[in-house]
């Protein structure tokens, strides 16, 4: 879309949760086995940046870097109108790989520059409330970047949908069933009401490797 191949990645249970209630997406990384943890760092190699909601990053606390096989890391974009990434965020420390910080007007000057003193890019979205997403697509493409993967969380996957701006999915499904009504799930958002709404996929690829369920889909915009 709009110049850049956006992918949306995200690892499931059974009955599409993301994470337990708790919102503690960490117990559920521990169904990854190495294998898949090398085939997520591939897939990783294979883009020049993974965007994630600060939702996400107040959460798990991730570092988002190639590490399980040989590659480049990405360059790693929080969408964060309030600026809350905490300075002692993993992502927050630029040694090892980029990040860029998508804010508003809402974050406070302050914060922002004590994010940049940290090397970190911070990018000030002319949008109210959210970070506008066309214009995000339209800010990575001015930094050379032609491949996107969005890993997450819920609320970041809805918003690249209802935007049109998806061109694949892959779910991987573990074989769990996690339950609760507060649990966050693949998609969140608001939601689509209808059947002309609903985004429709094509089912690309799908594989069975070591207990997990990989679907990869083409998303029709
Ligand atoms: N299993 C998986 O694949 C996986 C992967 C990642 C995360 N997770 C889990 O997902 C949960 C976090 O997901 P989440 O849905 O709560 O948060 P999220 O999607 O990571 O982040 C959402 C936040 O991002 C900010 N944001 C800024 N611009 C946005 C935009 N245009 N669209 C959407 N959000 C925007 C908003 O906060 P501001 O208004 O403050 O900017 C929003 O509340 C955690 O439990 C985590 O463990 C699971």
């Amino acid at each position: 879309m709009l110049g850049v191949e956006v992918i949306v990645g995200g690892f499931m249970s059974v009955d599409g949760k993301i994470a337990p209630a708790d919102r503690n997406g960490k117990e559920f990384t521990q169904f990854m086995m190495p294998r898949h943890k090398k085939m997520l760092h591939r897939i990783r190699a294979s883009v020049d940046a993974i965007v994630v909601g600060v939702g996400t990053v107040l959460a798990d606390d991730p570092t988002l870097t190639v590490r399980a096989v040989e590659g480049k890391n990405p360059l790693r974009v929080v969408l964060d109108s309030k600026a809350q990434t905490p300075l002692t965020a993993k992502i927050a420390d630029t040694d090892q790989a980029s990040t860029l910080i998508v804010t508003t007007r809402q974050a406070s000057k302050e914060k922002i520059q004590a994010l940049r003193n940290k090397g970190i890019d911070v990018f000030i979205s002319s949008s109210e409330k959210a970070v506008n997403l066309r214009e995000l697509i339209e800010a990575l493409k001015n930094r050379g970047i032609r491949r996107v993967l969005v890993e997450g969380g819920a609320e970041v996957r809805w918003s690249f949908f209802e935007s049109n701006l998806v061109d694949e999915l892959f779910v991987w499904i573990m074989p769990y069933v996690w339950g609760g009504r507060d649990a966050p799930t693949l998609v969140g958002g608001q939601g689509f009401l209808g059947t002309q709404e609903a985004k429709k996929l094509e089912l690309k690829n799908m594989e069975h490797i070591e207990g997990l369920l990989i679907l990869w889909f083409a998303v029709q915009n």
